[in-house]
């Protein structure tokens, strides 16, 4: 294993923690520390702890320019002086995939592991202790070779960012509006869709601003060839709950394999329900909230967990998802999955590890 430097900023010049994190907007104040590491000439060298600071890149850096980035996202959580990850391992196998996607070059998966829990142990004060906060944590990879040519970058860099978060939603717990996406899609068969890099969330802007606009928290997105089965919803995957069934669509090559998602999968086989990884087409969502087939929707993700889905806009209707309110399996979904993460409920998966 290769040794980790580590260069700590002094106490007195660190920052001041936000004083209430559960009304700081996600992902803009962040810890006084990152990991950090390069590539060249084939090996990885200098994995670092040191201050947060802006990067030094070429303006000709290969990511700038053409996308050859992927990242992660996972969390935190405190609970009392002890701190936890949920499922780590599950992040650092699929950045390796999405790295492999991209033509770049993977990270030893005991090594990132590591030096992520070091990292987060440096700076465990950071994680907020309110219920509805974690720190987020951001693994990032991005092509920096200074070069115009369209090639995969032969120089990398690695680093490690850390963001003390409340809810993603300014709803909170809270159901949220989705408009469907009839005329812009976010991945096809043979493309990047089901790796975790930048050009999908840069594909996703258009669509996103535009369900914003029109008083939406997000689209649900329809499969790139037919517009027809449903695919995800927003940067979530998403969960329909019909009477006699709760379904999700299959890893068809578009869509993001959800580390959530894959929870929701075990927990709601290990209940008993009928569950079932299956195309969803939109017709079938929409006369299932016409004649109560379909009871509940929601999306799940790391950074929402789970987001019930309170109203589907299509093609200028809105529909109401039952009630219009949580739904009570959205519920148990979520509670059980908090319960897991923040140590109330008992852990039989193994997901959740010390720090
Ligand atoms: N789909 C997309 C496009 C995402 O960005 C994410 C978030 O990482 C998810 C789904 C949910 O994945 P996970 O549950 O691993 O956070
Ligand atoms: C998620 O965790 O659901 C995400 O997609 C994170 C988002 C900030 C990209």
């Amino acid at each position: 294993m290769m040794d980790l430097g580590i260069d700590l900023v002094p106490v007195e010049k660190r920052k001041s923690k936000p004083a209430d994190v559960l009304s700081v907007a996600f992902g803009t104040v962040f810890t006084d520390h990152m990991f950090s590491m390069n590539y060249s000439n084939g090996k990885w060298k200098n994995p670092m702890i040191g201050a947060f600071q802006s990067l030094s890149l070429s303006p000709a850096a290969l990511v700038l320019h053409y996308g050859q980035g992927v990242f992660e996202g996972l969390k935190a959580y405190r609970r009392g002086e002890r701190v936890f990850l949920f499922r780590p391992d599950k992040n650092i196998e699929r950045l390796n995939l999405s790295a492999e996607r991209m033509v770049m070059p993977t990270l030893d998966n005991d090594f990132a592991l590591q030096s992520l829990k070091k990292l987060i142990h440096i700076e465990r004060d950071w994680v907020p202790q309110v219920p509805g906060s974690s720190l987020y944590i951001r693994p990032t990879l991005i092509g920096v070779e200074p070069k115009l040519g369209v090639r995969p970058s032969t120089e990398y860099l690695y680093y490690v960012i850390l963001s003390p978060v409340g809810p993603y939603f300014k709803e909170g717990f809270n159901p949220v509006s989705i408009m469907i996406a009839d005329r812009h899609v976010r991945a096809a068969q043979g493309g990047i869709g089901t790796a975790k890099t930048m050009g999908n969330y840069a594909a996703g802007l258009l669509a996103g601003t535009e369900a914003n606009r029109a008083g939406y928290s997000q689209v649900l997105w329809l499969d790139a060839h037919e517009r027809k089965y449903l695919e995800e919803v927003g940067t979530m995957n998403i969960f329909v709950m019909f009477d006699d069934e709760i379904a999700t669509p299959p890893l068809g090559g578009t869509i993001l394999s959800g580390i959530t998602r894959d929870s929701v999968l075990q927990i709601a086989s290990d209940w008993g329900l009928n569950v079932k990884e299956r195309r969803i087409s939109i017709d079938e969502v929409m006369s299932g909230l016409k004649d109560g087939k379909v009871k509940e929707i929601f999306g799940c993700g790391t950074a929402a967990i789970i987001a019930p889905i309170g109203t589907l806009h299509y093609k200028d209707t809105p529909y109401t998802v039952g009630a219009g309110g949580i739904g009570p399996t959205t519920q148990k979904f979520y509670d059980e999955i908090v319960g897991i993460q923040s140590g109330e409920r008992e852990d039989p998966y193994g997901w959740v590890i010390e720090v």
